[in-house]
């Protein structure tokens, strides 16, 4: 393991006024958005899809690391390159998901653990190969009736932790995500001693297994109430709970803290992400950056539907969330950014 290209590439991938793009949904997840809009679920339409994300002009600019899937890195872009040397022409780091999704945990109905450590080392070493530098693993905890249980926290951590410890064997960064999901009327304290557990639980794991921190990057959920709790609380008190919550789990030697959006609407997760940057500004150890999937793709894929013809105007919505949520981490978002299109 070579420490100090592990924190190059941690480091690259948190560069000031730089977040990451997760375009590594599964083939069912993609498929399952594009049945939504009547996009058609194909290998080539996944494709165009991804090639369109990848060409949109100046995406570098705002995005430092883009996730992708398996069947993605193995594809080309309608010019005919990799997709890995497209987002590199781009001045953005190639990665790759590796686990092989959530599944129901036996003996606790209502739980999901992550699967993909079996062969992973392999396919590690191909992926490096193949030029991807950093990877991800999702863990998926659920709220609700007396659940989470530490059972499933901790058989979710020790994943992460033993999938942390074969990428950094390999070379590369690991994103660990414990996501604890917005699905379900759960109140934002709820979020929290779930969120609290999960993070606390997964430092306990990383330690045990010997990764270094100073390589790894941390992908967690914010923390807020369920999609379907009467009380939606304001942007400032999550910005404060989060933050906090983070301060007391996460080691100030570790590079820097990357969001998933898990279902937010895309203009709250700039602003959630911007008051955090701007309330704790100097007082966090880490950077405080995004890796959003739906809240940067959703409008573009609303715009493209599958026609070539749409493809500048999705490509413009996608510059767009780009550059407002590059604003949200230096911390100068603000809501007339959503009405100039492009605008950084
Ligand atoms: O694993 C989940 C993705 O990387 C982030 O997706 O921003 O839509 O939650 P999301």
């Amino acid at each position: 393991m070579d420490v100090n290209q592990l924190m190059a590439t941690a480091k690259a991938l948190m560069t000031e006024g730089k977040g990451l793009l997760a375009m590594d949904e599964s083939n069912p997840t993609c498929n399952k958005r594009f049945a939504a809009l009547g996009i058609a679920q194909t290998p080539e339409a996944r494709r165009a899809y991804r090639d369109l994300i990848v060409t949109t002009p100046g995406l570098g600019d705002f995005i430092s690391g883009a996730i992708l899937f398996d069947e993605t890195l193995r594809q080309q872009t309608n010019a005919g390159i990799s997709f890995v040397d497209a987002l590199k022409k781009a001045g953005i780091i190639p990665g790759i998901k590796v686990d092989t999704g959530a599944r129901d945990m036996a003996g606790f109905p209502g739980e999901k653990v992550t699967e993909g450590l079996d062969g992973l080392r392999p396919r590690l070493a191909e992926y490096a190969a193949m030029g991807a530098r950093f990877a991800k693993w999702r863990a998926v905890i659920t709220v609700g009736d007396g659940i989470p249980t530490w059972s499933c926290i901790e058989a979710n951590a020790h994943a992460l932790a033993r999938y942390a410890a074969l990428c950094q064997e390999a070379g590369l960064v690991p994103i660990v995500e414990p996501e604890v999901l917005m699905d379900g009327s759960h109140t934002l304290e709820q979020c929290l001693a779930a969120t609290e557990k999960s993070q606390h639980a997964l430092f306990h794991q990383l330690y045990q297994m010997r990764v270094d921190l100073r390589g790894v990057i941390l992908k967690p959920n914010m923390v807020l109430p369920g999609k379907a709790c009467p009380r939606q609380d304001p942007v400032d008190r999550v910005a404060d709970v989060t933050v906090t919550c983070l301060l007391a789990n996460v080691p100030a030697i570790l590079p820097g803290v990357a969001f998933l959006s898990g279902g937010q609407s895309a203009e709250l997760a700039s602003q959630r992400l911007q008051a955090m940057n701007l309330r704790f500004q100097g007082r966090m150890p880490w950077a405080l950056t995004f890796s959003y999937s739906r809240a940067i793709q959703q409008p573009a894929l609303e715009l493209w539907k599958g026609q070539p013809a749409n493809i500048p105007a999705a490509q413009r919505a996608l510059h767009q969330r780009a550059a407002c949520n590059s604003a949200a981490r230096r911390g100068v978002y603000n809501a007339a950014m959503e009405k100039h299109p492009g605008q950084s």
